[in-house]
């Protein structure tokens, strides 16, 4: 029986996917196989040692120590794409935020409250202090194109955007979903000084932290406008507040506010809601249970942020899984002589053995001493 403790709310679609023969789930394990997390600090947490995995149902994995995970043998899953189209739809709302003193002329109008049969006339009156323009015909670049990126860049473009997209590690799938009119660029600067609105679509890596920085927005447009529903600490706040306060920047919505940016002209603050949707909840719930089904039952790996991805259908009386720093597979076919190897290596490896018999202890002793692994899991 693998237990498997949820530390916010899982969408209940999600957890009835673990086959109730195999897996517990519940809010109160102390030494859980697999955690499955939203938006739960796990960073200062005490780790347990019986925890094999961790699945975060949404895409962003910096609530989570990913590799000190790592070094511990605990797989860290995330579920790319599951909330991308709620992601795309309010981003697409944060464009028209950002251009039309929506929030703004709504707060105004509530000061009507009271006004009786004056309301009406007042509105048409003071109309003309939330003018904004329209996003039709201007140039939005995308940083970051990813599957909430590319469904953005998409959606904007039928809204009559022009496009400049900005990856430098695009995969190939996002290219094939992309408009093919979209150009990707790889050089951040050039892009920034080519856009009349910025849109930011890129994980928080110690690479992209702070790329919105006094030293970038000067090389953007004047009056600029930014949406920023990624991660707060990709803009440095401090500069973004002065750009806003110089006219530098025309607005400036995110889901990540800090509290200099609360009750600023120019700023629309929202909570972190790019995610909030029942519909995303299901999906990366579902996502994020079936993810961590296969590893803890088949030893599979797909979408994990800190091991290469390795699937193999179970073939044979028992599989024999190791978690790597580097590649161990020429070692682990010399001890186990006849078992077939599934492997991949990236920054770290992962290999499957399937056994045509039980595995053998002293050869799961001799794999467990080999330099480098992590962890070796027999099922
Ligand atoms: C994500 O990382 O998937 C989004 O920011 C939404 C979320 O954190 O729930």
């Amino acid at each position: 029986m693998f237990d498997i403790l949820t530390l916010n709310k899982i969408a209940a679609c999600g957890l009835s996917r673990l086959d109730p023969a195999l897996f517990r789930s519940g809010d109160a394990f102390d030494a859980p196989d697999g955690v499955i997390v939203r938006s739960a600090d796990m960073k200062e947490m005490e780790l347990p040692a019986s925890l094999k995995a961790i699945a975060r149902a949404g895409a962003g994995t910096n609530n989570i120590p990913v590799d000190a995970c790592a070094e511990k043998g605990i797989v860290v899953f995330n579920t790319p794409g599951a909330n991308a189209n709620a992601v795309k739809e309010l981003t697409i709302c944060a464009l028209f935020l950002a251009s039309r003193k929506i929030v703004a002329g709504s707060k105004w109008t509530e000061t009507l409250k009271g006004e009786g049969d004056e309301v009406g006339k007042k509105v048409e009156k003071g109309k003309s202090q939330f003018v904004g323009p329209e996003i039709a015909g201007k140039t939005l670049a995308v940083i970051g194109l990813g599957a909430i990126g590319v469904k953005v860049a998409n959606a904007a473009l039928g809204l009559g955007m022009k496009i400049v997209g900005y990856d430098p590690f695009i995969s190939e799938a996002a290219k094939a979903s992309l408009d093919a009119s979209v150009a990707v660029e790889t050089d951040l600067r050039a892009v920034l000084a080519a856009a009349d609105y910025i849109t930011i679509h890129c994980p928080s890596t110690p690479d992209t932290k702070g790329m919105i920085n006094a030293d970038s927005l000067a090389g953007c447009k004047d009056g600029v406008r930014i949406v920023n529903l990624a991660r707060g600490d990709l803009v440095v706040s401090g500069d973004l507040i002065a750009a806003v306060d110089s006219g530098k920047v025309g607005a400036y919505v995110t889901d990540f506010p800090t509290d200099g940016m609360l009750c600023r002209d120019g700023i629309t603050a929202l909570p972190h809601l790019g995610a909030s949707t029942p519909e995303s909840e299901d999906n990366c719930a579902v996502m994020a249970a079936d993810e961590i089904s296969d590893y803890l039952v088949n030893g599979n790996i797909r979408n994990s942020v800190n091991f290469p991805a390795v699937f193999a259908e179970r073939s044979g009386a028992q599989r024999v899984c190791v978690l790597s720093e580097g590649d161990v597979s020429g070692e682990v076919a010399s001890i186990l002589p006849g078992a077939k190897i599934t492997s991949a290596a990236r920054k770290r490896a992962y290999l499957v053995a399937d056994l045509a018999d039980a595995a053998d202890a002293e050869a799961i002793a001799k794999i467990e001493a080999l330099g480098g692994v992590y962890a070796v899991r027999v099922i």
